[in-house]
């Protein structure tokens, strides 16, 4: 069918560099900015997908390249006519490649030109990604948009092994885009690879990755290798640099980012889409994100407090649900515990872009961030 397209339909209000757009695929549109759930083997945890429809308003979610190969495995998913058949989600699939989660998850992994060498953290088995095949594999499960292989170097690195990494980063992404070429869509829509932009945190590298990425003229464009340690402030300097050098015409998405707080910063630096564990993961250790601040829901000062769990949101579980009867169900160790801290924590992110959206468009986003990031920061 058709390739991705973006709208940009507001940006640079007041000082700001922060934009308001609509992204279209074959499975939908993305008003941006977004945030995507993720559910790393084709799963958003202890939430279903009708919940991510209903209650969090999610329009596109995430998925693990390097999971899903190695569960249920490519020979499932082709079987199931790809992931939208498989998990029953019909809106926007993001896969990313296994850049990343080979570097953090595997076992002896070993970096060539050819590609990584790896044991899988299930069983021990021994697998090879080469650019080639993560592109198949990718086409196998069948995203919307779907990731380069990448190196998404530690930080901090050194510069001669940041130079050296994102020079193989840049390498691997012409052979995922002449991968790309030679195989088609498997599933009668189309599916659109975003490269990604590394260089540490060494500003002339960054610039450098931009360039080669921007000149691929990819239909959007992705920043990695930042919120890997360093200093906030520092990743918004990169931020900043990578959104600056990248298409204004093209979606631009950080990846692996971030707290409510990094994400309010990213879009004022004209970032269109984030993604993160920390809702999920955050969320099923009693750790909630409300329009009120930071909540611990385990702490004795909820045990009998009636008050919604979050009455800011516009979500029908935020309201029917008390804090006490949500910090009950953790502290009895009640898996509906898990799954109403984790709805409550993705409606709150869906909540966050969306509220940051209305605020863009009406012109007003700067001084709504400034009033809006000391309430998310507080400890309740
Ligand atoms: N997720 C968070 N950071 C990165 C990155 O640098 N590369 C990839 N592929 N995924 C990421």
């Amino acid at each position: 069918m058709a390739a991705l397209t973006f709208e940009l339909q507001a940006s640079g209000l007041q000082g700001s560099k922060a934009r308001a757009g609509k992204i279209r695929t074959d499975h939908g549109e993305i008003l941006t900015p977004i945030f995507m759930p993720v559910g790393t083997v084709g799963s958003v945890k202890a939430v279903t997908q009708q919940q991510l429809k209903q209650d969090i308003n999610a329009q596109i979610i995430l998925g693990n390249t390097y999971h899903l190969y190695l569960r249920p495995g490519i020979e499932v998913l082709e079987a199931a006519g790809g992931l939208h058949r498989f998990n029953g989600w019909d809106r926007p699939i993001l896969t990313d490649s296994g850049g990343y989660q080979v570097f953090s998850l595997a076992a002896n992994r070993k970096i060539k030109e050819e590609g990584v060498m790896f044991q899988s953290h299930i069983d021990g088995s021994r697998h090879l990604f080469t650019p080639e095949y993560v592109m198949d594999i990718q086409r196998a499960i069948g995203a919307d948009i779907i990731m380069a292989f990448d190196e998404c170097p530690p930080y901090p690195s050194d510069y001669s092994y940041a130079r050296k990494s994102m020079d193989l980063t840049h390498r691997w992404l012409n052979r995922c885009f002449e991968q790309l070429a030679r195989t088609e869509d498997k599933y009668g829509y189309t599916q659109n690879l975003f490269p990604i932009v590394q260089g540490s945190t060494y500003k002339d590298l960054r610039k450098a990755s931009c360039e080669f990425v921007a000149e691929k003229n990819a239909v959007g464009n992705a920043i990695g290798g930042l919120s890997v340690g360093e200093p906030e402030e520092m990743m918004y300097e990169f931020t900043e640099l990578c959104a600056e050098n990248l298409p204004a015409d093209k979606p631009r998405y950080l990846m692996g980012v971030g707290t409510p707080w990094n994400i309010l910063e990213g879009i004022d630096r004209g970032i269109d889409m984030f993604d993160c564990v920390m809702p999920t993961r955050n969320g099923r250790n009693g750790m909630l994100f409300t329009t009120q601040g930071l909540v611990n829901i385990r702490n004795k000062k909820w045990a009998a407090d009636f008050s919604p769990i979050d009455p800011g949101l516009p979500n029908e579980m935020s309201q029917y649900y008390t804090k006490a009867y949500l910090r009950h169900l953790f502290v009895a160790d009640e898996i509906l515990g898990l799954q109403l801290a984790s709805i409550q924590n993705l409606s709150f992110y869906l909540w966050l872009v969306t509220t940051a959206r209305g605020h863009i468009l009406a012109g007003d986003f700067s001084s709504w961030k400034q009033e809006m990031i000391p309430i998310l920061k507080q400890r309740l």
